[in-house]
């Protein structure tokens, strides 16, 4: 890799971990925002859930880009393939293969917060695509946006479904500040799940295995290590429901009995009541209509629109006004 740009280095990190902790472990009910799952273990749990049978998401969206990688290629005939919430990247090929193929593509750009799984993602695409210059930056999707490298021709991909994870007000302002941080005419190419069955959707997010279970509870051994915590991670249990109104899957993590945590690095004291629930997770599921609107009202033009055969998983290319 050529470079490794730090937009968010540990001061930082630490620092947004604990205005999170603070806020949210004083609210009621009390939460916790997903992206603090993502420290190198939860990175690797995540890669397990891509895998499980239950977990389809990952797969679906293969399938899509799989089949329509060259349809993107030709249509945005990208020179810079920005990646949000890159993780492994694994995905990614697809599309830096079809670039590669339609002879635009120049230079990748994987963000991440998780700097263990950006080096690592980042370091074997360098060494797979020889000549593709590769700016590897850690940073907050949420925040970094305007420091991503600029040429003009950029296609941003956000993949995995993560727009989920963003609340509905906190969507519109990240989806705006994306827009305002691209040239007109520069691509988006967003994957979103979409509203299907919940029993199909449940146990995607609360899998026979229990890496999932674990992955939630990762959160927990975060503010341990980070704020000195004293979390006691194996007593809360995960949950995951459907709302059916909001039309998202919430995960949670319930106390199994009543605790005081303390976490020094805060000088707070937090006390949980047998059964409380702590939410970790929003992921929120889509229809053509409401992604199509929201893309709009933030200035970007559905240019295309894809879904897996059983039409729970979307692609949609878009063209920034
Ligand atoms: C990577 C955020 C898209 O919401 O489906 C997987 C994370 N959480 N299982 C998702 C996740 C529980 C995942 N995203």
């Amino acid at each position: 890799m050529d470079e490794l740009e730090i937009q968010l280095d540990e001061h930082d990190y630490t620092d947004l971990l604990r205005a999170d902790a603070r806020a949210g472990l004083s609210a009621t009910p009390k939460w916790l925002p997903p992206k603090w799952f993502y420290d190198a273990r939860g990175s690797e749990l995540f890669e397990q859930i891509t895998r499980l049978p239950e977990y389809y998401p990952t797969r679906a969206e293969r399938q899509i880009l799989a089949a329509r990688a060259g349809e993107v290629a030709a249509t945005t005939s990208a020179r810079t393939l920005v990646e949000l919430g890159s993780g492994s990247s694994e995905k990614t090929r697809l599309l830096l293969d079809a670039l590669r193929d339609a002879g635009t593509l120049a230079t990748f750009v994987p963000l991440d917060v998780s700097d263990t799984a950006l080096a690592e993602a980042a370091g074997a695409i360098a060494g797979d695509y020889p000549g593709l210059r590769v700016r590897g930056v850690v940073g907050d999707f949420t925040r970094h946006l305007k420091l991503l490298p600029a040429d003009g021709a950029r296609l941003v991909a956000f993949l995995g479904g993560t727009i989920g994870n963003l609340l509905p007000a906190d969507r519109a302002r990240f989806l705006s500040e994306l827009r305002d941080s691209l040239e007109p005419g520069e691509w988006l190419l967003l994957g979103a799940g979409l509203v299907t069955d919940p029993d199909v959707l449940v146990p995607a997010y609360d899998d026979a295995a229990g890496v999932t279970a674990e992955f939630n509870r990762n959160v927990l051994h975060v503010l341990n290590r980070e704020l000195g915590a004293d979390f006691d991670a194996s007593a809360f249990d995960h949950v995951a429901v459907w709302d059916e109104e909001q039309e998202w899957i919430e995960m949670r993590l319930r106390a199994g009995r009543a605790m005081t945590v303390h976490l020094p690095a805060l000088d707070l004291t937090v006390e949980f009541a047998a059964g409380e629930e702590l939410r970790t997770e929003v992921s929120a599921k889509f229809r053509r209509e409401s992604l199509t609107r929201e893309l709009a009202g933030a200035g970007f033009d559905v240019r295309r629109f894809w879904t897996d055969p059983d039409a729970r998983y979307s692609l949609t290319l878009a063209s920034s006004r």
